[in-house]
């Protein structure tokens, strides 16, 4: 990954679109982890925290599966963002202090309301990734990111959720939204976060 890059553009704008910052060898593996086989590995993704947590299908309607330090695959993602994470704390000063990660898996149908990364009363996300694991996805399709400006009332940018694609952005400085997916949409979405609450 090109940090000076990532770093420079993050300190402008705040966030960054990257086509590939990662080998089609990794991705590829990402890929098959990516998927729901019956093995009881994702489950219904929950919105808020603590005993605020809630199922509601029609804020947020993916599947998870947080990342498995003891798996080969994620382990290989998980070094990537280790090393991003410590060469954005040496240019920016972050003090970034660890990285949370889940796959996740829209069906069709699924989407995700506008919000804000950072929970109620927790101000440790500081910087959010998602990284799209889609190959072959069509405009028809859907499945759009569409990231708003700080204040939320226009569109900054929209990400089609293409093979390779990441972005990365200030966790609690964009509200976005995942528009209905028509087809089954993978991604990787993770935080990287200061210590404490
Ligand atoms: C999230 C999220 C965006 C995406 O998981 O919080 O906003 O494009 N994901 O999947
Ligand atoms: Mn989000």
């Amino acid at each position: 990954m090109d940090i000076p890059q990532i770093s420079k553009q993050l300190e402008d704008t705040g966030y960054i679109v990257l086509a590939k910052p990662l080998v089609d060898e990794l991705l590829a593996k990402l890929f098959t982890r990516c998927h729901d086989d019956d093995s009881g590995r994702f489950h219904a993704a929950q919105v808020g925290r603590g005993a605020g947590k809630q199922q509601i299908g029609s804020i947020r309607s993916d599947v998870i599966d947080w990342l498995d330090t003891a798996n080969g695959t994620d382990q290989i993602y998980l070094a990537c963002m280790e090393e991003l994470r410590l060469g954005l704390n040496e240019s920016l000063f972050l003090g970034l202090f660890d990285y949370e990660c889940h796959y996740a898996i829209y069906g069709k149908g699924d989407g995700y309301a506008k919000h804000s990364d950072v929970l109620q009363g927790k101000k440790n996300r500081i910087l959010t990734t998602v990284l799209y694991l889609n190959e072959d996805w069509q405009t028809c399709d859907g499945g759009e990111l569409v990231v708003f400006e700080p204040t939320g009332k226009s569109v900054l940018t929209t990400v089609d959720p293409t093979f390779g694609t990441m972005i990365i952005f200030l966790s609690e400085s964009f509200p976005h939204e995942v528009l209905i997916s028509h087809a089954p949409r993978r991604s990787i979405a993770g935080w990287f976060r200061v210590s404490g609450s």
